[in-house]
């Protein structure tokens, strides 16, 4: 993992500081999210103690606890592998689809933000306020702000009268799913957005030689999907929310929450099988076969240490680094209508002046950028979604002393025709 040290202190330094007084309030209701949160203050101390080991403090060698850690989906486990009927929901993300798999979320793929929050904490460790913004933005924008699909729009026996007016993530284009993602295509490229592609999956492979996946292979892979994609989808869209923070979501999680712990590997080790599972492709490298909806949880699979939760601050500080190594990630933009036709909006001119291109790796400018235009997308269901999406975005950004942005300029974004148009779902 490559690291700007200074680039990584000043993204959590100020972080460090504010954190711990939100996390409490956050967790007040819960006791055992309130465990957790102590927890992470401590972590949070530590790291701005020793921030130049900043690797050895993420992922600390020293900690692995098997039985903690363990996820147990054996037989008779209760949580082993079910693969879906025609009619359960299942979309882009391999890891929710995996989860339904498991019955660690319904097995209908139809899950309430409360159950999206707990299995993701509870089965890969995700932090508190990642899984709380995720879950809630999922409610808020795709479904019927309880409860949302990890597929396309449930049927009325699946989500009852309000939910059959959500759209799920696989009808969430420029809102949640986005382009250049790891193995599944682009919408108007490839007329779906959610079906794993064998290829690519290989290409990741590729990108990873000596049998394991790193984070540093997972970001020259996406290095190269997203020029790959310049050169091939004229409708090319890097979204403010979608390009800029999802996308590195969908390549990071992959080392952070799909490696396998061990006492002799504990910071986590992703090998080609383990990958190979959580994707649900069958074959060996170079035979590979993508089987829609069999994503697993590996067998003898033990997830990262819950004293080092994946939250915000620490997907936000991948997200900057891997920034800073290929800054074209945070261009703003897309093709115009022809392939190679890449033209990037000017922040500014979109954020009425309160961000800016140039500075916004500097501070908290990126998850303020982040986060405040994530409310901009609108809403499947309008009544009071946005309300819960704002509570649960100023938990994210309270702390970081943020620039009021007081409204976007659509108006750049609509150049864009793979912005502009209205999707269609294949
Ligand atoms: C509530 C929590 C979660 C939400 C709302 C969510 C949502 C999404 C969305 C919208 C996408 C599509 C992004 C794109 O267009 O590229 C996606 C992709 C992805 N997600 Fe999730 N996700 C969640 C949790 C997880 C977890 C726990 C894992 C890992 C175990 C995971 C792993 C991935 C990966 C690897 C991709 C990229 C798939 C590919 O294109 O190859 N996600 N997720």
């Amino acid at each position: 993992m490559k690291f700007t040290s200074q680039l990584f202190v000043a993204s959590l330094a100020p972080i460090a500081h504010a954190f711990p007084a939100m996390m409490y309030e956050a967790a007040a209701a819960d006791p055992q999210l309130e465990a957790r949160a102590k927890e992470l203050a401590k972590m949070l101390e530590a790291r701005q103690a020793g921030a130049d080991a900043a690797t050895a403090l993420f992922e600390p060698v020293n900690t692995f606890n098997a039985k903690a850690q363990y996820i147990d989906v054996s037989k008779g486990s209760g949580h082993e592998y079910v693969p879906p009927g025609s009619g359960d929901l299942r979309g882009p993300c391999p890891g929710l689809n995996a989860f339904a798999n498991h019955n660690f979320l319904p097995h209908n793929g139809y899950a309430t933000v409360q159950q999206y929050i707990d299995a993701t904490m509870k089965v890969v460790g995700m932090g508190p306020l990642l899984s709380l913004f995720l879950s809630v933005y999922g409610g808020a924008i795709d479904g019927d702000i309880t409860n949302w699909s990890m597929g396309g729009t449930p049927t009325l026996a699946q989500g009852g009268v309000t939910g059959v007016l959500g759209n799920g993530l696989i009808g969430s284009h420029n809102k949640y799913e986005g382009d250049a993602s790891p193995t599944r295509p682009d919408l108007y490229e490839a007329g779906n957005n959610y079906k794993t592609v064998t290829s690519q999956f290989q290409d990741m492979i590729n990108h990873s030689p000596g049998g394991q996946v790193t984070l540093d292979s997972l970001t020259a892979f996406r290095s190269d999907r997203f020029d790959a994609q310049i050169a091939n989808n004229k409708y090319f869209f890097n979204g403010p929310f979608t390009g800029v923070l999802v996308q590195p979501a969908a390549y990071t999680f992959i080392y952070r929450f799909m490696a396998n712990h061990s006492a002799e590997h504990p910071e986590g080790l992703l090998s080609y099988e383990t990958v190979q599972s959580w994707f649900g492709v069958e074959g060996t490298n170079g035979n590979y076969n993508a089987v829609q909806g069999t994503e697993k949880i590996p067998d003898n699979w033990y997830r990262r240490a819950l004293e080092y939760p994946y939250d915000t601050d620490y997907f936000l500080a991948d997200v900057v680094n891997a920034a800073a190594l290929h800054p074209k990630f945070l261009n703003v933009g897309g093709n115009t209508g022809t392939t190679n036709s890449f033209a990037g909006v000017d922040v500014s001119d979109l954020t009425g002046g309160a961000f800016k291109s140039a500075d916004l790796l500097k501070g908290n400018n990126l998850a303020c950028f982040v986060y405040q235009l994530s409310a901009q997308a609108k809403p499947d269901i309008l009544l009071g979604a946005l309300t819960k999406l704002t509570d649960a975005i100023s938990s994210v950004i309270g702390p970081l002393g943020c620039p009021q942005l007081q409204k976007i300029d659509t108006a750049q974004l609509e150049q864009f025709p793979g912005y502009s148009q209205k999707p269609v779902y294949g």
